[in-house]
């Protein structure tokens, strides 16, 4: 097969770097890639919002299977025109891709589904919401309609500063148009824990759960991020827990496209606040957690091309998963000032003795080659991600290679899986 990978963080590495050890594969691409691609695939260096060259190089190059990473290109409908040039896609359609892409939308699925969620009210104009603000106890959270790069939500206890964050989305559009609608929700107290799952419009195949470190500073201090590393398994989601993701949210989840006939043939993230063994729904997602894939994929025994095609195909009655033993911990090193202003180009030392093999994975994401040298090219740069037979001995391997990498203002938690090995 001949696949093309779309994305260029570490949760693209991770997947690229799966599918590089599948027996399936011919030729693998992947774009707009960063300084990993070399090693593994070829980069014909494509933007990912240009859908014409993307769907030119898969019929010229005979493209068997594109795996989509981020949300953008699934939300603006990439995989809506694959299909139209008969392409095969990994990755929902437009329609599918709202539950990430409309908070509203996710909101009133979840609701009409009987799915659990937090207490919410949509607003369309900013009197009514801060009336509402009036009406409720805090703390308000707070959340802008439409994509906004993992910083829509605001939480806070105080009402000027939510009403400043209402002014901020409707008056100074802050977040665009899909910023002047609005989400506000009941505050859920509880633990925070990653299901994804493979759906095909007929199957559910639900991967093992996973926990990402949003917050920059240890002990979940200071403003959030995109993530600061995860776990995998997470021992908060146990077998009763994980048995009632299935019952209460994945399976309502899948009846309601059903219902709405939209053909969802991707990964769904059910992002969730765990509260008694009881899970909600904080979000979801119509893609791969990052970090969140760096931690589960690892774990992985079973060829992920065979179950991403399968997914693709609708076919997923067809599949068996294998998983490895024990947990992974992924560890994010960040560039100085992250997720504030930071520099780029810093060269990034120590990844010479560190490649990746059965039990430590090095997964880039801000990353770029000049000249040969390997540099900082944004905000979250690199992943080591590490198994281990428990979810300690994981940790203090993965901390162990993260201290033998360096780059000028490298910054990362060292607290990742705290609250898992809490639970043991
Ligand atoms: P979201 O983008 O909706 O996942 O929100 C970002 C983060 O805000 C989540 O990962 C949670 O940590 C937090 N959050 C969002 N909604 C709630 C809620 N209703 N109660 C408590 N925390 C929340
Ligand atoms: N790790 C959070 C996300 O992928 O949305």
């Amino acid at each position: 097969m001949n696949v093309l990978v779309l994305g260029s963080g570490g949760r693209e590495h991770a997947l690229a770097y799966k599918i590089s050890q599948s027996k399936l594969l011919d030729r693998l691409f992947w774009t707009p890639g960063n300084g990993a691609t070399e090693e593994i695939a070829e980069n014909p260096h494509i933007e990912l919002d240009d859908f014409e060259s993307l769907v030119k190089f898969a019929r010229e190059n005979k493209i068997d299977l594109t795996v989509v990473g981020p949300e953008a290109p699934l939300v603006k409908g990439i995989a809506d025109i694959f299909d139209e040039n008969g392409l095969k896609i990994f990755g929902p359609f437009s329609r599918g891709a709202m539950i990430e892409g409309s908070k509203i939308f996710a909101k009133n699925l979840m609701k009409e589904a009987g799915i659990p969620t937090a207490e919410y009210r949509a607003f369309y104009d900013e009197k009514s919401a801060k009336t509402y603000l009036n009406e409720i106890k805090p703390p308000y959270v707070i959340k802008a309609d439409g994509l906004a790069a993992g910083k829509g939500v605001v939480i806070t206890e105080d009402k000027e500063s939510a009403y400043k964050v209402l002014d901020d989305m409707f008056e100074k559009k802050i977040f665009g148009e899909s910023g002047t609608r609005v989400v506000i929700e009941e505050f859920l107290a509880g633990e925070e824990a990653t299901v994804l799952a493979l759906f095909d419009g007929e199957s559910i195949v639900p991967l093992i759960s996973s926990q990402d470190h949003k917050p920059v500073f240890d002990n979940d201090r200071g403003p959030n991020t995109g993530g600061m590393g995860a776990i995998a398994p997470a021992p908060v989601v146990n077998d009763r827990v994980m048995q009632r993701v299935l019952e209460r949210i994945l399976l309502p989840l899948k009846n309601s496209f059903k219902e709405k006939n939209i053909l969802y043939r991707g990964v769904v993230y059910a992002g969730l606040m765990i509260v008694d063994e009881n899970p909600y729904v904080v979000e979801f997602n119509c893609r791969f957690g990052d970090p969140e894939a760096e931690a589960v994929l690892p774990l992985l025994e079973s060829d992920i091309l065979e179950l991403l095609l399968l997914t693709a195909k609708g076919r997923l009655n067809e599949s068996s998963l294998k998983w490895k033993n024990g947990y992974c911990c992924d560890v994010v090193l960040c560039s100085g000032g992250y997720p504030g202003k930071y520099e780029k180009g810093k060269e990034i030392h120590g990844l010479e003795n560190l490649k990746n093999r059965d039990d430590v994975f090095v997964f880039h994401a801000g990353t770029k080659k000049v000249d040969g040298r390997l540099v900082t090219n944004g905000g979250r740069v690199l992943n080591i991600a590490a198994l281990g037979d428990t979810l300690k001995s994981a940790i203090d391997k993965a901390y162990r290679y993260v201290d033998m990498v360096s780059f000028d203002g490298v910054h990362f938690r060292r607290d990742i899986g705290y609250r898992g090995l809490k639970h043991l």
